[in-house]
């Protein structure tokens, strides 16, 4: 069943395509169809996000001191949004990482998204690990009133919220993207955390005792800066669908019907830049080196078209300059 009945844009153009693709898309009205949040999973988020937990005073917007705010090293592109993203564990749990490339959290851990859109505080996501299952995680956007005194619980989304361009997914939709990996969390990551800007990097998640199995390896991207930057920015901006490990759902796959690349940076696959999925599943197919302007990805990253499937296809209506400059260069060197 299609979370979505109508509403957002992309959701309709992404109809067209499906149409338009024809035979490898049978199934699919909606690329993005995954199960609606079951409801007993949803219930477990308040519907105000005073009461999450993320503050210990939310008049004064002062941070709990339970919560650890930390940047991914690569960001996803959001029209420009600022945004700001915290954690918390429950007390004394670790997140399991026997597996580094599939990080398990405990249950009772929640994360939060804040997002500004040209100054104006818009909206605060949330994901809560509500049940011992890697798939009970609830998520809902909560959306803050013009005062920024209060912000809601938004199961439905909501368009140009504030006045601002900048769209509120629906819960139905969360999962589109997170469902993604098996971890369900995309940006607090060994991959992520290794390259970290801020001040909680991967070294000091294991120094606080946070992970089951810090990774022996120091985790070090393959080459040079034009590489990383543009390794990264796939990753960041592309693997949640355009991954071959993408976890098995019922039904047809639509997220990335043809599933023959993998843009997903892995611990293990980092010795070189040809070791990475990106290089060996992408390059002379999608990727032609030298030559960025007969390259598929920036074909399809560089613009935003309703008529024309442009890359990523959700969650976007500007195009990102900085990191196609850094796809362009990376290709370019190749
Ligand atoms: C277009 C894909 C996409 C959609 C749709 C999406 N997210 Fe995310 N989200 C991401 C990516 C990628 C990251 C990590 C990179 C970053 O934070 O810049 C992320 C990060 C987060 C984080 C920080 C924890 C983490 O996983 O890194 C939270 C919390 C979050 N999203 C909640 C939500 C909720 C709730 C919804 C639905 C209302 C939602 N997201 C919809 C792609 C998406
Ligand atoms: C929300 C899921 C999603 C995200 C995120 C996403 N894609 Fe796609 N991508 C698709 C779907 C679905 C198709 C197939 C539809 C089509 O070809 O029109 C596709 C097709 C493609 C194709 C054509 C090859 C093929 O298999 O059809 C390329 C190249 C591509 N994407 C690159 C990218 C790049 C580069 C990014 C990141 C900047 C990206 N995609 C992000 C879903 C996604």
């Amino acid at each position: 069943m299609s979370t979505r009945k109508s509403g957002a844009p992309c959701a309709r153009v992404a109809c067209l395509w499906i149409a338009a693709a024809g035979a490898f898309a049978a199934g699919c009205d909606d690329f993005r169809q995954c199960d609606a949040p079951a409801p007993d999973l949803q219930a477990a988020l308040p519907a105000a996000l005073s009461e999450t937990g993320l503050y210990a005073d939310f008049a004064a917007r002062a941070v709990a001191s339970d919560v650890v705010a930390y940047e991914p090293a690569f960001e996803l592109w959001s029209d420009g949004a600022e945004k700001r993203r915290f954690l918390r564990l429950p007390p004394g749990a670790k997140i399991d990482t026997g597996d580094q490339n599939t990080w398990q959290f405990p249950e009772g851990t929640r994360l939060w998204k804040e997002f500004r859109r040209d100054g104006v505080l818009v909206e605060t996501r949330v994901l809560a690990k509500v049940g011992a299952a890697p798939e009970a995680w609830a998520a809902v956007a909560y959306v803050w009133n013009a005062e920024g005194t209060e912000a809601l619980a938004a199961p439905g989304g909501a368009e140009d919220a504030l006045g601002t361009p900048h769209d509120v997914p629906a819960a139905g939709d969360c999962m589109g993207c997170h469902g993604g990996t098996e971890s369900r969390v995309l940006g607090f990551s060994a991959i992520q955390l290794a390259a970290s800007p801020g001040e909680v990097d991967l070294d000091e998640v294991a120094a606080r005792g946070m992970l089951s199995d810090p990774p022996e390896d120091p985790v070090v991207l393959p080459g040079d800066d034009a590489a990383r930057a543009a390794l990264g920015w796939l990753h960041a901006n592309c693997s949640h669908c355009h991954n071959q490990r993408r976890p098995e759902r019922s039904g047809a796959r639509c997220y990335d019907p043809q599933h023959s690349f993998d843009f997903t940076l892995r611990v293990g696959e980092l010795r070189s830049v040809e070791a990475t999925a990106t290089y060996r599943t992408a390059v002379d197919k999608w990727i032609t080196p030298g030559d960025p302007e007969d390259s598929e990805v920036v074909e399809r990253a560089e613009r935003r078209d309703p008529s024309w499937p442009s890359m990523p296809p959700l969650g976007t209506e500007v195009v990102d300059e900085a990191g196609l400059a850094a796809l362009r260069a990376w290709i370019r060197a190749l």
